[in-house]
């Protein structure tokens, strides 16, 4: 299986910053080891021009951070599938915390959503994880479980296992500088993957669980390298080039 090294842009970068750093990121990169593929999550704007960039970059693929549950009519400020498609998108992301939490966003919605990025035709990568209160409160497992069952609910138990990943952000990771220790992840990594054998079976095993929250060049391989994470989502060390191409080379 193929580590999965995801860059999330967030709201951040204009068109010609973000065709500048995938430029920058690719050349820094070079020719990508065998068993990593890297994905870039541009805001929408820059979706296309970074796209373009990467076209010719053999492992690179790009995504929408978002996505609307139709294919277009009346939804002033959404964008579909098609729509990331006709970007160069591959995937879609959901479940973000800064959409369930800053956008409040349901389990129910963010089901809804996943299950349609699929049938359209996009890879989705969707996210889970716990509050510091939830974690406080020994809620780990009961949050991330709904999360994944609720994520998951309409997805096809027929899909190809590559179709989707899951990425485990500890809310309280996220942009802190406090990264979840390694025990904290590999157990977190262990549970979604129960989770996903016993929706998929076999193939549960072949799903890609990305860990997401603090990761930078210092301690990436370390994380790369724990039991069941296959691939990293990665916010602020993703916006250079130079930091980014650490991360996917760790
Ligand atoms: P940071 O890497 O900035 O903690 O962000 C993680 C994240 O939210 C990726 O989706």
């Amino acid at each position: 299986m193929k580590k999965l090294m995801a860059a999330n842009w967030k709201m951040y970068k204009t068109w010609d910053e973000a065709k500048a750093t995938a430029r920058e990121l690719a050349d820094l990169v070079g020719a990508l080891p065998d068993d990593r593929e890297v994905l870039i999550f541009p805001p929408f704007t820059a979706l296309k021009g970074v796209s373009d960039e990467l076209a010719s970059v053999k492992g690179f693929s790009t995504g929408g951070q978002d996505y609307y549950i139709q294919e277009e009519g009346a939804f002033t400020g959404e964008i579909s599938p098609k729509m990331l498609k006709d970007c160069g998108a591959a995937f879609g992301l959901t479940g973000h915390s800064e959409r369930r939490h800053v956008l409040g966003e349901t389990d129910e919605y963010i089901g809804k959503k996943t299950a349609y990025g699929i049938a359209s035709g996009l890879k989705v990568v969707l996210c889970v994880g716990e509050l510091i209160e939830e974690r406080k409160a020994g809620k780990v497992e009961e949050v991330v479980e709904r999360q994944i069952r609720e994520g998951l609910k309409d997805v096809p138990r027929e899909i190809e296992a590559e179709q989707i990943a899951i990425a485990y952000e500890p809310v309280w990771a996220i942009g802190t500088g406090e990264v979840a220790g390694p025990e904290e992840i590999v157990e977190a990594h262990a549970f979604c993957r129960k989770i996903l054998v016993d929706l998929f079976g076999e193939k549960g095993n072949e799903i890609r669980v990305l860990y997401g929250g603090s990761v930078k060049p210092e301690n990436c391989s370390q994380i790369i390298s724990l039991d069941n994470v296959d691939g990293v989502l990665v916010g602020g060390a993703s916006l250079k080039g130079e930091s980014f191409s650490k991360i996917v080379l760790a």
